[in-house]
């Protein structure tokens, strides 16, 4: 597409999470930000943002809405629209409109477990060996069980909000859950599941934004997944992160360079994928040597809240440019300060949650503020809780250890009944 250079551009994001309300956060404080609108939007991007009430995941919904505000630049923020090819919607029906997401033959690599393993065995990608299973060839499974070293990973091979991962001990509990997840415990996206090796090793997250052709890289980040403190519980999208992350090496980051992100850009364009958007890489280094574990189509959450702070320059206009298939001089300089975020959850998450109860926030610590991802503002204009997550507690300084001594401070003056958070984020 070609697009003219504005000074000011006018901005819809998609999404109605942390994620988000760091994005809005973020882009409101970047030069070339004009009018900001989000759909759904949460309390917080309403700060920044005029929030519209929208099925995100309807392509044609969207592009009537980017017609009528006239917006210059859309950033897709979550998987699912990505995976309904909202993004091909959009380029397809609002040609003045820049789209930063992959279609659905890009959001495969996220939507598709089984794809994504394929991909990379094509292209040479490192990652742990695995075995595709459906109810058809559960012997296969069951060959493989009798033989593995344990424990092993069973993923559902699509879309679980990051809970569609489950290391298995032994055999028994293996197919056993082997046989809950085809029996359609996430629903369809797990009726096959992708078996594979456990890798042991430091997990990180790299951020990649791409135009197809050229390539930036933003500070990389580490999320915990666990509910509990020391890595404990169930998988959740994400309980908190830090960035940078410590024993991260630049060594390091060339290999993922030239191993991973090179390789996988050029994966895609040989299979005639247009991937304009964010390719965000789940890393393990095992022994120092880098293998993804996932790969995802967006940025991450709670990852966005720690990278943004991090990212200096006009992240807007570069994702702008990224959309626009021109960002062969975008340069967005990392700080050196440390992010730490901390996720304060609803009583019950992973699990289900009770929504609409009031949110109060006290006073914060210096450099730390609070993005209410999970909460909305009610008719009278009080907070109430909307999601699992509700709040993201952020905080920014010289160094890791002060940065998460104000977050977890942070996350405490976010109160609402049940609320509770990890208390060892970057510690
Ligand atoms: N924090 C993990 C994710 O965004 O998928």
């Amino acid at each position: 597409m070609s697009v003219p250079q504005k000074d000011k551009l006018t901005v819809l994001t998609l999404g109605g999470g942390g994620r988000e309300a760091a994005l809005v956060r973020r882009f409101a404080a970047c030069d070339s930000c004009g009018a900001q609108y989000a759909a759904p939007g949460n309390a917080s991007t309403a700060l920044f943002a005029g929030n519209i009430s929208l099925d995100i995941n309807d392509g044609e919904a969207v592009a009537v809405v980017c017609r009528l505000l006239a917006v210059d630049f859309l950033m897709i923020g979550p998987e699912a629209p990505l995976a309904a090819g909202v993004a091909d919607t959009v380029r397809r029906l609002c040609p003045d409109t820049a789209v930063l997401g992959p279609g659905a033959d890009g959001a495969r690599l996220e939507s598709s477990k089984a794809f994504a393993k394929a991909f990379m065995r094509r292209h040479g990608i490192p990652t742990a060996p695995a075995t595709v299973v459906k109810a058809d060839n559960i012997a296969e499974a069951k060959d493989l069980f009798a033989r593995c070293e344990w424990p092993i990973v069973l993923k559902a091979d699509g879309l679980c909000g990051g809970k569609g991962s489950i290391i298995v001990r032994d055999r028994k509990e293996a197919e056993q859950t082997l046989r809950r997840m085809l029996g359609g415990q996430f629903g369809d996206a797990s009726r096959t599941v992708v078996i594979e090796d456990f890798l042991r090793g430091r997990e990180c997250s790299v951020f990649v934004v791409t135009d197809g052709a050229n390539h930036l890289v933003l500070p990389a980040a580490r999320d915990y997944k666990r509910a509990c403190d020391g890595d404990r519980g169930p998988n959740t999208g994400g309980m908190g992160a830090v960035s940078p992350v410590p024993g991260l090496t630049a060594e390091f980051l060339e290999k993922v360079e030239q191993r991973i992100t090179l390789p996988t850009l050029a994966g895609l364009r040989a299979e005639g994928v247009a991937y304009r958007g964010i390719l965000y890489l789940g890393l393990i280094s095992v022994g120092g040597e880098p293998y993804v574990l996932e790969y995802n189509v967006r940025l991450g959450d709670p990852e966005t809240a720690v990278v943004l702070p991090r990212t200096g320059g006009d992240v807007l206009r570069a994702f702008y440019d990224a959309a626009c298939g021109r960002m062969e001089s975008a340069y967005l300089p990392p700080s050196n300060d440390a992010a730490v975020a901390v996720i304060r959850a609803a009583e019950g998450y992973p699990g289900p949650v009770r929504n609409g109860l009031p949110v109060v926030v006290g006073a914060l610590p210096q450099d730390a503020y609070v993005l209410l991802g999970g909460a909305v503002t009610g008719q009278d204009g009080a907070l109430l809780t909307a999601a699992g997550r509700v709040a993201t507690a952020v905080a920014v300084a010289p160094d890791i250890a002060t940065a998460a001594a104000r977050a977890a401070r942070a996350a405490e003056a976010v109160a609402f009944a049940g609320a509770h958070n990890r208390t060892d984020i970057g510690r």
